[in-house]
C-alpha cells in the first residue's frame, strides 16, 4: 500500500471509531449510537424476535441506529415533549436523567416533561399537551401497550412526528415514525437460558415478581422467560403476581408469597432490581436466605447500579441489563428528521447480562468491581 492511500485508510479508520465511540457510555458497553449500517445485537445467546408487539423489531430486522451525534446542529432551539412513564423505579430516574441532559439548552434542546406517575389517561393528556403547544417532536415511553391508535392519529394530523421510546406499543408503524428501546422478550429468554445452566438438570420451584400490568417490559420478559421454562418439565412457575416496578410492591408480593409458598420455591424471578429490593427485605424478614450462599436462587432485571452492587456482593445471582441510556440514540433520530437524514424506523438499544462473582455463564458476565465503578446509573 503507498503511503498516500495508508493515510486515507487511517483518517476513515479513526473517524469510523470516532462514530462508534459518540453516544456509548464509558462503562465499556456498547449503548446507542452504532455507526450507520451496523446491526445492533440482543442480549447474549438470543434470538432477535419482537416482543409480542407491533413497534419491537421483527427478526431480522436491522436494527442500526439512527444518528451518532445528539447535539443540535440545525441552528435553531428543537422543541420536544417527553412522555415519562413515571418515577416507579432507579431504572427510570436514570432513564429521565440521560433525557433531561442530552436535551439540554445547552445542546439546543428545549425539553417539555411530563412525569405521568404511571398514569395512563395523565399520559394520553400530556401527548395532547404537547400537540396543543405545537412542539417539533413528540417522545413517548408508553406505560401500556394498548390504547394508542387516536392520540397518535391526532399527532399525526398536526404534524408532529412521534418516536415511541422504551416500551412498546400495540399500534399500526404508520401511526409513529420511529421506535427506539431495548428487547424485553429476549431479557426473559435471558434470564431462563441462564438459570436452566446454572439448574443444570436440578428442579426449579417459580415465583415470579411481574412489572406493571399491560407494560411491554413485563410482558416481554414474561414471554420470554415462559418460553423457555415450556422447555423444562423439570421447571414449576408455582405464581407470578405483579410487584408494579416497585419496591414496596415487590416487597408486597413477595410477602404474599411467603405465605402461600414458604417452605416450596427455590427461584425467585423479580422484573426489575427495585422489586428484588423489596423482594430480598421480605425474605430476610422470613430467615430465608438467597444468592450464591442461600436457599433461593435470584433474578433481576434493569442492572442498574445498586442491582449490580447486590449482583457483585452475591445476593442477586443473575442481573439481566436493560439500558436506560436511550437519549442520545432519540437526539439521534430528532436530528436525522430536522435535517433531512436518514434514520431506522426501529433502533434496538443493547442489553447485556451480569452474574454473581463465582458464576461462569455462556449467557453472562461475571461481575466485578470494575464493571461497577463504570455503572454510573
Ligand atoms: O420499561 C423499562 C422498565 O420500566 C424497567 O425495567 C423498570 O425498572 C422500569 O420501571
Amino acid at each position: 500500500m503507498n503511503k498516500k492511500l495508508l493515510s486515507l485508510v487511517l483518517v476513515a479508520a479513526l473517524a469510523m471509531s470516532l462514530l462508534a465511540g459518540c453516544g456509548a457510555k464509558d462503562d465499556g458497553k456498547t449503548t446507542t449510537a452504532a455507526p450507520a449500517g451496523d446491526t445492533t445485537t440482543a442480549a447474549a445467546g438470543d434470538e432477535t424476535e419482537a416482543a409480542g408487539t407491533t413497534a419491537a423489531p421483527a427478526e431480522g430486522e436491522d436494527t442500526t441506529t439512527a444518528a451518532a451525534a445528539a447535539g443540535n446542529t440545525t441552528g435553531e432551539t428543537i422543541k420536544v415533549g417527553y412522555a415519562q412513564v413515571g418515577h416507579e423505579s432507579d431504572w427510570r430516574t436514570a432513564n429521565t436523567k440521560n433525557y433531561q441532559d442530552v436535551f439540554s439548552a445547552a445542546n439546543g434542546y428545549a425539553l417539555s416533561f411530563v412525569d405521568c406517575d404511571n398514569d395512563n389517561a395523565a399520559q394520553l393528556e400530556a401527548v395532547r399537551g404537547f400537540i396543543q403547544q405545537e412542539l417539533d417532536y413528540i417522545v413517548i415511553a408508553p406505560i401500556e401497550t394498548a390504547g394508542w391508535d387516536t392520540v397518535l392519529q391526532e399527532a399525526q394530523d398536526a404534524g408532529i412526528p412521534v418516536i415511541i421510546a422504551d416500551r412498546e406499543i400495540d399500534a399500526p408503524d404508520t401511526l409513529y415514525d420511529a421506535w427506539v428501546g431495548t428487547n424485553t422478550k429476549n431479557e426473559g429468554i435471558t434470564a431462563a437460558n441462564w438459570l436452566a445452566e446454572y439448574l443444570d438438570g436440578k428442579e426449579a420451584n417459580i415465583l415470579v415478581i411481574e412489572g406493571s400490568v399491560g407494560a411491554s417490559a413485563t410482558l416481554g420478559r414474561t414471554e420470554g422467560f415462559n418460553e423457555v421454562a415450556a422447555e423444562h418439565s423439570e421447571w414449576k412457575i408455582l405464581d407470578s403476581q405483579s410487584g408494579d416496578f416497585t419496591q414496596a410492591g415487590g416487597q408486597e408480593v413477595m410477602e404474599s408469597f411467603i405465605k402461600s409458598y414458604e417452605g416450596q420455591f427455590n427461584v425467585v424471578v423479580c422484573q426489575n432490581d427495585n422489586e428484588a429490593y423489596g423482594a430480598m427485605d421480605a425474605m430476610k424478614a422470613a430467615n430465608i436466605t438467597y444468592g450464591v450462599d442461600g436457599d433461593v436462587i435470584l433474578i433481576s432485571y434493569d442492572a442498574t447500579h445498586d442491582g449490580l452492587q447486590y449482583t457483585l456482593d452475591g445476593a442477586i445471582n443473575c442481573n439481566v441489563e436493560c439500558n436506560p441510556i436511550q437519549a442520545e440514540t432519540v437526539a439521534g433520530v430528532i436530528q436525522a428528521m430536522a435535517t433531512g437524514g436518514s434514520y431506522e424506523k426501529t433502533t434496538l438499544v443493547e442489553d447485556q447480562a451480569f452474574v454473581a462473582p463465582g458464576i461462569t455463564s455462556e449467557y453472562a458476565t461475571t461481575m466485578t468491581q470494575e464493571i461497577l465503578d463504570g455503572r454510573a446509573y
